[in-house]
């Protein structure tokens, strides 16, 4: 299958690149800098990305590359560090500078062929970066400056293009125009889309596992379920899932859970219960931090338990996706965030991994899902957190206290959903805080615990806003919950952003 090679140098929008070039409809992947020649030589392979990255090519840990690929006679665009790399490799000048350049700036384009062609000659870009080319190549041209710096070259004879600044984000006004034009010369044929790509995994999943057998465990979420779904759909009942019921999951969902897997997916689940190991281990724990840990490590130690139950298994199946490899860090890109995922399983398991999504963004997984024949509204469905209801539980947690979420968590689903607002909102639930206060029902006082409604809008979960959700809804949200949830005489809602705030409460 035709390729775009993105050799990763470690900048934080490596992956945007490869995003960038799928949605143009060419499939791309990330390798790291350091990729054998032979592989990048293949002929599936038909153009080389050279990434930006944190480093400066002059510093004594720089990331290098087989200087050969220079003359693979296939297309390579150098993108910051990448340009750098490829200038200083083929005997131009970069300059090292202390001052950095961030932001948007003006550029003007001097060829508008190549690189440029469909584009105006004066556009805002995106810069990030602190060296600079001082001089170019004697082979190269210049294809666009910006205040008299070097923006974008080209060799005169070769396809080797380099630019300053970041084709791939938002802000690069033309960024997809310069990409596709890029392409153009690296002669794919703009045909890549999921029908394809899962009759690729389904086959690679087959040459893998061949007449072994899978073992996964689900967590209800979509990754693992568009995983599973696909995983059985290419080798049928060699694979066995099972279901870990913590008892901090939502209300109905075990049930949802296991009803969708065997009526829609036609796929066997073991549905383990575990609530009881869970809650006595939580018992009397109340910071965040010890309790996530002690979830995590609960997780593990029932996984470990059923998979001995199911005895031989080669493989384990998992739902990893590209952002989970990438937030956890790659050789060569600075941690983002630390991947949190209860699923996290311990290394020592006797399994090979097969990860058919570990290439794929959220979205995609998406779309895979729709083609693989899931439900729409469940593949869209809000982000659920590993640790579950947990982390929205202030103080310790007890089976009276993860009711009142689950049923509360329920009624403002319901509202939400019914007024068809939740396309609006990333998220939406409820937090039980730890601090009771004084109110009246029916002709008495009560003191009860005060509940919180969290609901916020995102594109990544990274940044957040809470979302401006109607009184009339937030008024009967918190009426219905008051009356027919107890344990609760008071619902309060969070108007924090994040930053400062983070998304859940722990
Ligand atoms: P925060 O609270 O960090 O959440 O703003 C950002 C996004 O991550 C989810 N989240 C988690 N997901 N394991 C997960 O799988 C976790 O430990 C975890 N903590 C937070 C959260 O629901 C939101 O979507």
């Amino acid at each position: 299958m035709e390729k775009i090679i993105v050799l990763d140098f470690g900048s934080q929008y490596n992956q945007l690149i490869v995003r960038k070039i799928r949605e143009l409809g060419v499939y791309s992947e990330l390798l790291r800098y350091d990729t054998a020649y032979d592989i990048l030589n293949s002929d599936d392979v038909k153009g080389i990305v050279l990434s930006g990255g944190p480093k400066s090519v002059f510093a004594r840990d720089a990331y290098h590359i087989n200087s050969n690929i220079y003359d693979l006679d296939k297309p390579i665009l150098g993108i910051c560090y990448g340009m750098h790399l490829m200038v200083k490799d083929l005997g131009g000048v970069v300059q090292i500078t202390d001052k950095k350049e961030y932001g948007r700036q003006l550029i003007e384009v001097l060829d508008d062929k190549n690189l440029f062609k469909h584009t105006p000659t004066a556009q805002n870009v995106w810069m990030s970066h602190s060296d600079r080319l001082e001089q170019k190549p004697d082979d190269f041209r210049i294809l666009a400056t910006s205040n008299h710096v070097i923006a974008a070259i080209k060799h005169k004879k070769k396809p080797l293009y380099g630019v300053q600044f970041h084709p791939e984000v938002l802000h690069t006004e033309y960024g997809s125009t310069i990409l596709k034009n890029f392409l153009n010369d690296c002669q794919v044929t703009f045909d890549w889309h999921m029908d394809q790509l899962s009759q690729m995994l389904i086959n690679d999943i087959k040459d893998k596992v061949k007449d072994n057998s899978v073992l996964m465990a689900i967590s209800g979420g979509v990754d693992s379920s568009v995983a599973a779904v696909l995983i059985h759909q290419a080798i049928g009942n060699q694979l066995r899932c099972f279901f870990i019921d913590h008892g901090l999951l939502r209300k109905n969902e075990v049930s949802e859970v296991m009803e969708r897997f065997a009526k829609d997916y036609h796929i066997n689940v073991e549905c383990v219960d575990a609530k009881a190991d869970f809650y006595h281990r939580l018992s009397g724990i109340t910071d965040p931090e010890q309790k996530r840990k002690i979830i995590g490590k609960a997780f593990i130690d029932t996984f470990e338990k059923t998979a001995k139950k199911y005895g031989d298994y080669a493989f384990l199946g998992q739902g990893t996706l590209y952002t989970d490899r990438i937030e956890s860090g790659t050789n060569t890109a600075h941690t983002i965030k630390s991947h949190h995922n209860v699923g996290g399983l311990p290394k020592h398991m006797p399994f090979k991994l097969i990860e058919p999504l570990n290439m794929l963004f959220k979205d995609e997984v998406r779309q895979l899902g729709i083609t693989l024949g899931i439900n729409q509204s469940f593949v869209n469905r809000q982000p659920f957190p590993g640790p579950g209801l947990a982390i929205r539980i202030m103080g310790e947690i007890t089976a009276d206290k993860v009711r009142i979420v689950q049923e509360t968590d329920a009624i403002l689903r319901e509202i939400i959903d019914a007024q068809d607002f939740h396309q609006d909102i990333w998220q939406y639930f409820t937090v039980l805080t730890n601090t009771k206060t004084v109110g009246i029902k029916g002709d008495e006082r009560s003191y009860e615990y005060l509940l919180v409604i969290r609901a916020v809008t995102s594109t990544d979960g990274m940044t957040a806003d809470w979302a401006k959700i109607p009184y009339d809804m937030l008024e009967m949200a918190s009426t219905r919950m008051v009356n027919e949830v107890s344990g609760i005489n008071r619902v309060a809602y969070d108007i924090t952003s994040k930053p400062p705030g983070t998304i859940e409460w722990e």
